[in-house]
């Protein structure tokens, strides 16, 4: 088994390169499907999301587009507000908007941009998400629709997912063991 090492901690491979590739296909398949005859627009949050959001948009065969925003949350008053800090130009309204996410875990991020985007008067509002966390998740609007793998409540680097900004670039997953 595959291991790395970060900040004195060693993490364990716990999804390969061709387990993520079956999983990117899978999603692929049931976005293709459930969108057929639409025009959906991917919204990709950066920055965990944008490994995900390249592999999965190019299996889509839908005439999809792509933006990308921002978020920061800020912690310490009651999971409080999350700011846009990368906006998104496009015009949002009526269309179908399908969110890609690197991981689901407590829900707070999601729950407050799928609150922005409904202000914003969207037709439609679905979460994709490469991970998820169920045992963590206190926001059940927050539950994603798609889910690439379903994870114990475990910290996890690569594919995008960073510790400290660092480990993204690793081409498989990788968990902290307990
Ligand atoms: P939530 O608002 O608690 O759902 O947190 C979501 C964000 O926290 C994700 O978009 C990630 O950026 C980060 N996050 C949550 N769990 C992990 C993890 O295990 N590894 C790396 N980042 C994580
Ligand atoms: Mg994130």
């Amino acid at each position: 088994m595959r291991e790395v090492q970060f900040q004195g901690m060693t993490f364990e491979e716990m999804i390969t390169p061709s387990q993520i590739s079956e999983i990117v296909s899978r999603v692929a398949e049931q976005i293709n499907n459930d969108y057929a005859g639409r025009q959906p627009l991917f919204i990709c949050v950066l920055n965990g999301a944008f490994v995900f959001a390249a592999d999965l948009y190019r299996k889509i065969t839908l005439p999809a587009d792509i933006t990308f925003v921002r978020l920061k949350s800020y912690t310490g008053m009651s999971h409080g507000e999350i700011r846009q800090v990368l906006p998104i130009y496009e015009d949002i309204r009526d269309r179908d908007v399908i969110v890609i996410e690197d991981i689901v875990d407590t829900g707070h991020s999601m729950h407050h941009f799928m609150k922005m985007l409904r202000e914003q008067g969207v037709r439609s509002a679905e979460i994709c998400s490469f991970l998820f966390k169920p045992e963590a998740l206190e926001e059940e609007d927050a539950r994603p629709k798609y889910v690439g793998k379903e994870i114990p409540k475990r910290f996890i680097v690569g594919y995008g997912l960073d510790l400290d900004e660092q480990g993204r670039n690793l081409d498989a997953v990788y968990v902290l063991p307990n």
